[in-house]
């Protein structure tokens, strides 16, 4: 049978010419990849069609035979588009077929394509390539959630609600500067994934089995062709090397993190016992036993959903560690997690989005839970403007919080003459500091809860929102 029927038909290996017997079927379910990397199946391509090129120029292919090449991979891609590939047991991995397909197409041309070239240097090529999509998109997906977060931000605008923590009633705030604080995190991810963009754009192609390639490639010319910013540096680095997976994936799990923890909070809020926020129908549901039930179902998946993606960071991390220098096939394993990671983070934006859009304020239940206990910081930042030293100030306002709570009322309620008997500064004024919305736009210092601050953190976002459209 000749190599191009064989190509066609039963069975078809990359390798085999030392080898007498059969792989057992044990192994060739443990060893086959193309379920998983079968969606590598584009940047394959594009990879292929530009190293045909590189062989071209290095004069290994005449321009026929590169033409030849270049459009049999193009009708490659259509079968995969349309789903036609009768895939066979002996397909490997996605450039197994790949390179069946082509050499079903093109016979000993097809052959040729190969040529100082090894699946180790490939693989991580298409991984790159891959991952710039995968970047790209996540980033778009990030950017629609900063700008809803932003957008609820903006119409809330003088909402208050009181500021926790350790899940204490401890200052007033604006919902805006809640918001805007899990907005903040997300940032810092999108920097995070754009800076892993650029610097693992460097190109592996080039690198062959380990040692390098012999045969005049011209690397830096493959770079520029496939958009890379550069070429590795050391051959047996490149093809052993899955950092940025674990970097991808590790952004992808502090995503996922921080969704978690956005999630939790409006897990809290949503409650009976705060109903600040109002989910929507479409992300909750409802018990199968008590019909009062709304659920918010959305949250907890996306809660959980940090536990499954940043299970595919330890898993990653795992199969690296102990693995000796250059390419083993442990590094298989990548795809499956970095996909994961990606498919998972993908749907959870997707639920976070909607989330986010369609939830609804409930402005009087936030107001309504502001307490005069939470005027405590403000009323010893008054003495601090009266003069007195602030952990003065605090031991006095800690003594009034104690008179209060004895007599079972509140700070606003003690009398002006035994506050003055605490500390001689407190004059009348201290009734203007009982307004919430006026102790609120004292805090205009950068990054803090007035109005002019959140303004200002608003206009960050939009700027950045600019800067982000460029990039995905
Ligand atoms: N399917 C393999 C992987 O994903 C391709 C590389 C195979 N290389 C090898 N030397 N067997 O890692």
């Amino acid at each position: 049978m000749s190599q191009q029927q064989k190509a066609e038909s039963c069975s078809y290996q990359l390798w085999g010419g030392r080898y007498g017997s059969q792989t057992s079927e044990a192994m060739q379910a443990l060893n086959i990849s193309l379920p998983q990397d079968a969606r590598l199946y584009a940047d394959d391509l594009d990879a292929s069609k530009a190293y045909a090129e590189a062989l071209q120029r290095a004069q290994l292919l005449t321009e026929q035979e590169c033409d030849l090449l270049v459009k049999s991979l193009e009708l490659i891609r259509y079968d995969w588009i349309e789903r036609t590939i009768k895939f066979l047991p002996s397909d490997e991995d996605v450039h197994t077929v790949n390179e069946r397909l082509l050499v079903a197409l093109t016979g000993e041309v097809g052959q040729r394509l190969h040529t100082g070239r090894s699946r180790n240097d490939q693989v991580v090529t298409d991984m790159k390539l891959w991952l710039r999509k995968a970047i790209r998109e996540t980033l778009g997906r990030l950017r629609a959630l900063l700008s809803a977060m932003a957008a609820q931000a903006e119409s809330q605008l003088g909402v208050l609600m009181p500021g926790y923590t350790h899940l204490q009633r401890a200052q007033t705030v604006q919902f805006s500067h809640w918001l805007l604080s899990h907005a903040f995190a997300l940032r810092e991810d999108c920097l995070r994934l754009s800076e892993l963009r650029d610097r693992s754009n460097i190109l592996p192609l080039g690198s062959g089995a380990l040692a390098g390639n012999p045969l005049g490639i011209d690397r830096v010319w493959l770079a520029q062709r496939l958009g890379f910013a550069g070429v590795t540096g050391n051959s047996m680095h490149a093809v052993g090397d899955r950092d940025f997976v674990v970097d991808f994936i590790y952004c992808c799990s502090m995503v996922s993190l921080h969704l978690s923890r956005l999630a939790e909070d409006l897990i809290i809020y949503s409650s009976k016992e705060f109903d600040f926020i109002k989910l929507a129908e479409s992300f909750t549901s409802g018990s199968s036993l008590m019909p009062q039930k709304r659920n918010p179902d959305s949250l907890e998946l996306l809660r959980g959903m940090a536990g499954v993606i940043t299970s595919s960071l330890t898993g990653m991390m795992m199969t690296l560690k102990g693995t000796p220098s250059t390419y083993n096939k442990d590094l298989q394993f990548d795809k499956q997690y970095c996909f994961q990671a990606y498919d998972k983070l993908a749907q959870s934006l997707d639920i976070a989005l909607g989330v986010v859009q369609t939830m609804k304020v409930q402005r009087e239940q936030m107001e309504l839970a502001l307490s005069p206990d939470m005027l405590a910081t403000d009323w010893a930042y008054y003495l601090v403007r009266k003069g007195v030293p602030f952990r003065q100030a605090h031991q006095h306002i800690g003594r009034v919080v104690q008179l209060a709570e004895q007599r079972g009322v509140d700070i606003t309620e003690v009398p002006l003459g035994e506050l003055q008997q605490i500390c001689a500064a407190f004059g009348a004024d201290i009734a203007t500091v009982a307004d919430y919305a006026r102790n609120v736009e004292q805090y205009e210092c950068v990054g803090g809860t007035a109005s002019s601050s959140i303004l200002e953190q608003l206009r960050l976002f939009k700027n950045y929102d600019k800067e982000l459209r460029q990039q995905c």
